[in-house]
């Protein structure tokens, strides 16, 4: 049997430490991976740098992982031995195993997903939490409970017959790791989709689905975004940015149209106290409610079948901070320091 070293914090606010790590089997619908790739996620920096929430350390982080399959729990049906996937750690930190930042990790089988053929793990582990976040806010029914992404076959009468009659969903914020790819899954369940991000941005999102995309810090972002909404229902809005100023500004857009006035947010939502006369409801989502329903079960299945036929695309473009579990600190200073439209990874050899 291999053994298994992780990134270790100790304390609050230390530097990784690199220790052996037990190397646990994996129990029914469960797979065991050797790591090839990880990717970074806010999260991980907001707990190793500020210590975000109490923890009992030491702790092991990350969320998005990639590797081979070394072993399969009973049960599984979707996996086998050896074959390249990737997928949520989808643990909290007191099931370690179950974290991303070591070199074997132990994944669920419905939150993952295999990595095509010629895909390099870097660009395979740019999506499980983005996918995940997005799925929650998009088709959860207590959030906006939107149609499935389905894969399209051709386009025609019907096509524009539905293209007529659909639905469009803001994604506030299209360029980052969740906006992208709530982007992408709203426009394959066949909405229509604005966006906003930064103008250096903007090809990459209307790459991603969105049909118009408009620049955040433009003084007239809300007026053009309702403009763009005049004569249309929108389904809600998708805030993968969070905080005061987007709520703010998707709040006064939901003023001004028509349609369901509702905001799944990426955020706590504590500090925000709506004015209850205009309808307007916002909710925090959480990646882990996908867990165990129809919907996460749909969508990463979905994800599987869409990258095998290259009609979804790995975004945000992985940026490569190192090789080697030792590179995650370094890692870390690289998304602290802000990327835009980039997804910071690690590769394990
Ligand atoms: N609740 C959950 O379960 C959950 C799960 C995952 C993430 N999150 C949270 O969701 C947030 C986004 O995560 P992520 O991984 O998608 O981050 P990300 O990939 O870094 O993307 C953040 C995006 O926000 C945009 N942005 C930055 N400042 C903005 C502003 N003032 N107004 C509008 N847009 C702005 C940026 O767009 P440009 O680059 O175009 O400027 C950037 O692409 C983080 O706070 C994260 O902690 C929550």
């Amino acid at each position: 049997m291999p053994s298994n070293k992780a990134a270790y914090l100790l304390a609050a606010k230390s530097p990784f430490e690199f220790h052996p790590a037990p190397l646990t089997q994996p129990k029914p619908h469960q797979l065991l991976i050797r790591t090839r790739a990880i990717a970074l996620n806010p999260i991980d920096a907001k707990v190793h740098r500020l210590a975000f929430f109490p923890l009992t350390y030491p702790v092991i982080l990350g969320q998005d992982v990639a590797g081979e399959v070394v072993e399969i729990g009973p049960d599984v049906s979707r996996f086998k031995v050896g074959e390249r996937v990737f997928g949520l750690a989808a643990g909290s930190y007191d099931e370690p195993e179950q974290k991303a930042f070591q070199e074997f990790v132990v994944l669920r089988e419905d939150l993952a997903a295999r990595v095509p053929e010629g895909m390099s793990w870097e660009r395979a582990v740019v999506l499980p939490l983005g996918v995940c976040t997005a799925t929650a806010g998009l088709f959860l029914e207590q959030h906006l409970g939107l149609k499935l992404p389905v894969i399209e076959v051709g386009t025609g009468r019907r096509e524009r017959e539905r293209e007529r009659e659909r639905e469009t969903v803001l994604v506030w914020g299209g360029a980052g790791s969740v906006g992208g790819n709530a982007v992408q899954l709203a426009t394959k369940a066949g909405y229509e989709v604005l966006s906003t991000c930064s103008p250096g941005n903007f090809e990459i999102v209307r790459g991603l689905g969105a049909r118009e995309v408009f620049d955040y810090l433009s003084p007239t972002v809300v007026q053009d975004i309702v403009s763009a909404l005049q004569r249309k229902r929108i389904a809600g809005i998708l805030d993968a940015v969070g905080g005061a100023e987007a709520w703010k500004f998707c709040v006064e857009i939901l003023k001004g149209v028509e349609g369901r006035k509702y905001i799944a947010t990426v955020l706590p939502t504590s500090s925000f106290a709506p004015s209850h006369d205009d309808g307007i409801e916002i909710e925090q989502v959480q990646a882990l409610s996908i867990k165990d329903t129809d919907v996460g079960k749909h969508v990463w299945e979905f994800l599987g079948k869409a990258l095998e036929e290259g009609k979804y695309e790995t975004a945000p473009e992985p940026l490569v901070a190192g090789r080697g579990l030792e590179s995650l600190g370094k890692a870390v200073d690289v998304m602290w320091e802000g990327v835009s439209a980039r997804k910071v990874v690690v590769v394990l050899d």
